[in-house]
C-alpha cells in the first residue's frame, strides 16, 4: 500500500476513535471542553497515534490488541495537542497560527488555553487507565508509566524547559540533541513502545522498536527545524521562520541546512536498520520513517 493511502486510512481510524472517546461539549463545562476540542480536531497529522497503531500491527494480528493501541494512540494525541497549545502561548513560543488556524489562546484567551491543555493532559491519563479487557493490568500500568515518563520532567516537559532556557544562548551539540530527544523524541518513541507493549511484543521486538522510535523521534524534530527554516507559513499552517526570530537552539542554526538534511537522513536510516529481522508487518514503519524525512509540513 502506498504510504499516502496508508496514512489517510489510519488517520480516519484515529479521527473516528478520538471523536468517540472525547467528551462532548455540553453541560456546565461545555466552554472548557469546546476549547479542548478546538485544538484536538484542528487537523493534526496524527503521526503519534498512527505510529502507535503501526507498531502494534507489526507484532500482532489480534484486532482487540490493535484497538487497545489505537486508544493509547488517541491518549498520546491528547498529550501532544496539549503540548502544542502550551508551546504556542505568549510565555513560550508566542505563536498565532497552528494547524492553519488561530492558536488556542487567540480564541479562548490565555487562561482558557492553559486550562484546555491541562484538561487534555489529564484526560489522556483517564483514557490510559480505563478498564481494559484485552491487555493485562500489569501491561496497562507499564504503559501508563512509560507515557508519564515520556511526557514528564525528563521527557517532553523537561525538553520544553531546556528549549526555553536555551533561547539566544550558545550550546554544545550534545545539549541540542538532548533538547530534541526530550521535547519531541520522547513522546514519539513512547508511541512506538506503547503500541508494541499493547500488541504483546517480545523483548527482542521491544528493543528493536525502541531503537526505531528513538531514531525517528530525533529525525522528526530535526525535520521540524528544517521546515521552519525553509518552508512557508501557508504550507506549514504555523509561522515559518519563528525559530530564528526567537533564537531557538535548532539543527539548522547549529549546522546549516545541508548538513542538517544529512543528519535527518542518517537518523531515518538508523531507524530502518533497527527493524532488520521484522518482515512484512513492519513495512509501514519503514515507510513512516521515510515519510517523517520527506514530509512537507
Ligand atoms: C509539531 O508536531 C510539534 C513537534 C513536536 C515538532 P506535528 O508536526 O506532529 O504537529 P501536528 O500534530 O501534525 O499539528
Ligand atoms: C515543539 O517544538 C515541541 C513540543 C513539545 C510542542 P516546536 O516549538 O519546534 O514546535 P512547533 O514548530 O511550534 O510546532
Ligand atoms: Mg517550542
Ligand atoms: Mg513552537
Ligand atoms: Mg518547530
Amino acid at each position: 500500500m502506498e504510504i499516502k493511502e496508508y496514512l489517510s486510512d489510519k488517520k480516519r481510524l484515529v479521527e473516528d476513535k478520538l471523536d468517540s472517546l472525547m467528551l462532548a461539549a455540553e453541560g456546565p463545562f461545555s466552554g472548557h471542553i469546546e476549547a479542548m476540542r478546538y485544538s484536538l480536531f484542528a487537523g493534526g497529522k496524527r503521526v503519534r497515534p498512527i505510529l502507535c497503531l503501526a507498531s502494534a500491527e507489526a507484532v500482532t494480528n489480534d484486532p482487540a490488541l490493535r484497538d487497545e493501541a489505537l486508544i493509547i494512540g488517541c491518549a498520546l494525541e491528547c498529550i501532544h495537542t496539549y503540548s502544542l497549545i502550551h508551546d504556542d502561548l505568549p510565555a513560550m513560543d508566542d505563536d498565532q497560527l497552528r494547524r492553519g488556524k488561530p492558536t488556542n489562546h487567540m480564541l479562548h484567551g490565555e487562561a482558557g488555553a492553559i486550562l484546555a491543555g491541562d484538561g487534555l493532559l489529564t484526560f489522556a491519563f483517564e483514557l490510559l487507565a480505563r478498564p481494559a479487557t484485552a491487555i493485562s493490568t500489569t501491561t496497562q500500568v507499564k504503559i501508563i508509566r512509560l507515557v508519564a515518563e515520556a511526557a514528564g520532567p525528563l521527557g517532553m516537559v523537561g525538553g520544553q524547559a531546556l528549549d526555553i532556557a536555551g533561547e539566544n544562548s550558545s550550546y554544545p551539540f550534545e545539549h541540542l540533541q538532548t533538547i530534541h530527544r526530550s521535547k519531541t523524541g520522547a513522546l514519539i518513541r513512547c508511541a512506538v513502545q506503547t503500541g508494541a507493549l499493547a500488541g504483546g511484543a517480545n523483548s527482542e521486538q521491544m528493543q528493536q522498536l525502541t531503537s526505531y522510535g528513538e531514531a525517528i523521534g530525533l529525525a522528526f524534530q530535526i525535520v521540524d527545524d528544517l521546515l521552519d527554516a525553509t518552508s512557508t507559513t501557508e504550507v506549514l499552517g504555523k509561522s515559518a521562520g519563528s525559530d530564528q526570530i526567537r533564537g531557538k537552539a535548532t539543527y539548522p542554526a547549529f549546522f546549516g541546512i545541508e548538513k542538517t538534511r544529512n543528519l535527518a537522513r542518517n537518523a531515518v536510516e538508523q531507524a530502518t536498520q533497527a527493524l532488520a529481522g521484522f518482515d512484512a508487518p513492519a513495512a509501514p514503519l519503514v515507510q513512516l520513517a521515510e515519510y517523517i524525512y520527506a514530509r512537507t509540513y
